[in-house]
């Protein structure tokens, strides 16, 4: 590599309680929820190594065992399937160990999603790095971190990530107002909201679960007050850091057009499970004619 990367480090929150999901999250993190045959998490964490993020952090709250052993190795498991001689399987449970460096720190109580990214501090250091949310899952063809990790380095600011969206689907999502700026392929974020109603939304820009941070997050994180549910908001640090002309300050924004899925809520993690499954090589030609003639009879 003639260069070496200038972000390395990504973080992965995920001690949310994910009450949209109970009971399937009472014992275990929505991230293990599986999207086709693996776990939400899994692609994030692929996500991340392909952007050359290799040490991953995990910020985990009750039991983070299925996540710890998911990307452990299971050598009883590996040595059945080496003895049945179904490579194939085995290729596939020992993908998620070869992924990178993976840490965990415990968020004690579910503060909120900016609580979640000031327990990363200590790991993190005096670096911009990377916060990946497993509810956004970017398809792999497509890259999103990439274009963001060089708009943090031109700007020196916070970089989030934003997709269009009709404007009855804005109140779902954190909105940004935002700037273009002339000849850039990245807008400068002048505010956000978080979850406007349509008629209060300054623009159709949606926040999606991919930022680019500069460390100065954490001194503002460090006394961002509770806000929206009584949780400590990543929101609420990165408009203060988009007003902000201190070193790490300013927020700038990419706006991805790939094929993103939703595993946020219930419905829309089965159009991502269904949408994903159909386009398997392995799966697709069975499931969409068998989905054409179900939903026929409906
Ligand atoms: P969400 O807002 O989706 O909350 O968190 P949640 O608790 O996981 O899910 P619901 O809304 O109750 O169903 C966004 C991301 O931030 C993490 C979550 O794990 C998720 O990846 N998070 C949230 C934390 O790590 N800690 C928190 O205190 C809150």
């Amino acid at each position: 590599m003639s260069h070496p990367n200038p972000v390395t480090k990504a973080v992965i929150p995920a001690a949310g309680l994910g009450t949209r999901f109970l009971p399937a999250t009472k014992a275990m993190p929505k991230e293990m929820l599986p999207v086709v045959d693996q776990p939400a998490i899994q692609y994030v964490v692929a996500e991340a190594a392909r952007a050359g993020l290799n040490d991953v952090l995990m910020v985990t709250g009750r039991s983070k065992r299925a996540l710890e052993d998911h990307f452990d190795r299971v050598p009883s498991l590996e040595a059945t399937l080496q003895g049945k001689g179904d490579e194939e399987k085995l290729r596939r449970i020992q993908e998620a160990t070869a992924l990178g460096d993976i840490h965990y720190i415990r968020q004690g109580d579910p503060l909120g999603l900016g609580h979640a990214v000031l327990c990363a501090r200590h790991h993190v250091g005096h670096e911009p790095f990377a916060v990946l949310l497993g509810d956004d899952l970017i398809d792999e063809r497509d890259d999103l971190l990439g274009p963001m990790i060089q708009v943090q380095q031109r700007t020196g600011g916070s970089v989030i990530a934003l997709m269009e969206v009709t404007p009855e689907q804005i109140s779902a999502y954190g909105c940004a107002d935002v700037e273009t700026i002339d000849g850039q392929g990245y807008v400068k974020v002048k505010g956000l909201v978080e979850k406007p109603a349509p008629e209060e939304a300054p623009s159709n820009y949606a926040v999606i679960g991919r930022y680019v941070l500069h460390p100065a997050v954490f001194d503002v994180l460090e006394h961002t007050a509770p806000g929206r549910g009584g949780e400590i908001q990543l929101t609420d640090a990165l408009q203060e850091l988009a007003a902000s002309d201190a070193e790490g300050g300013g927020v700038y924004a990419v706006v991805f057009r790939g094929r993103r899925y939703d595993t946020g809520d219930k419905l829309s993690y089965i159009q991502a499970v269904v949408q994903l499954a159909s386009e398997r090589e392995d799966l697709g030609p069975k499931l969409v004619p068998w989905l054409k003639d179900f939903v026929a009879g409906l």
